[in-house]
């Protein structure tokens, strides 16, 4: 395995940061998980918006997007696969110990690894802790991830593939690494943006193509929606058939299976 780090392609075993970065030391960093299909990555315009903006809100200088863009490439094409996680990583960089950061500029890692493709079908639960609607990090996909590491050990505990949170106010909002739809009465509702949620690029993908609905919904609407499904780029639209305690038989149902069908009609188009 050849991945990217200090402008060039290297072995993953010689492959090397500094024990100082500030990625490491504080979790100041940004990244981006891609899907890449026959070496081929997937939205990588959306995803490399996304690294920006995620990017500018810690302060990290912007990233050199030709530089991602040729290391991204170089890194696909170094480690041919039918289905690959394509993981961009953008960093602090060597610093001080403490949450200053230093100024000896930023670091990129970008990796591959091999992956399956997901059941159609999953188990979810909700977790009793909260996502942060007014955080500093809200809406930016940081390397600040333990709370999601811890959310996704407890699914695992509990035979569920995927935990989600409330907000502060009790809102649905989004799972540990996607985003979350409901079906009442017939229409696809999913959380807002202000709700704190990710801004998923297969949920906004999802949102164009279904005209599915952004409304604030009660973390317990779980309990009573016909449907659910979860958004990522590595689920694509997935059915989810049991929540806590409760099933859904007949998962996807047919809003949710229509949903999957237009998914995988207009990603091969793009
Ligand atoms: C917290 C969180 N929410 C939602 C998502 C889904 O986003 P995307 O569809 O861009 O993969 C992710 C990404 O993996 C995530 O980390």
């Amino acid at each position: 395995m050849k991945l990217w780090v200090d402008g060039g392609l290297h072995d993953a075993e010689a492959a090397r940061v500094s024990v100082l970065d500030h990625g490491l030391t504080v979790g100041d960093g940004v990244f981006e998980t891609l899907k890449a299909v026959d070496g081929r990555p997937f939205a990588l315009d959306l995803h490399l918006d996304r690294l920006t903006r995620s990017a500018r809100g810690l302060g990290l200088p912007d990233p050199d997007l030709d530089e991602v863009r040729r290391a991204c490439a170089a890194v696909l094409e170094a480690n041919p696969m039918a289905l690959g996680r394509l993981r961009i990583t953008y960093t602090g960089g060597l610093s001080p110990l403490g949450s200053d950061r230093g100024d000896a500029g930023p670091t990129l890692v970008v990796a591959l690894g091999e992956t399956r493709h997901r059941p159609d079908t999953t188990a979810v639960i909700t977790v009793p802790w909260t996502r942060n609607e007014r955080s500093a990090l809200a809406g930016l996909k940081t390397t600040s991830y333990a709370e999601n590491v811890v959310a996704l050990a407890r699914a695992h505990e509990q035979g569920a593939s995927e935990a989600l949170f409330a907000n502060t106010v009790g809102q649905l909002c989004e799972g540990t690494g996607s985003n979350v739809f409901v079906v009442l009465d017939g229409q696809l509702h999913t959380p807002p943006l202000a709700s704190g949620c990710l801004a998923g690029i297969t949920r906004a993908l999802t949102v164009e193509w279904t005209g599915a609905q952004e409304t604030d919904l009660p973390l317990d609407v779980l309990q009573q929606a016909d449907e659910i499904f979860l958004t990522s780029t590595l689920r694509d639209v997935q059915a989810v058939h049991r929540v806590d305690g409760r099933e859904l038989p007949g998962a996807p149902g047919p809003v949710t299976a229509k949903a999957m069908r237009i998914f995988a009609e207009r990603a091969a188009q793009m």
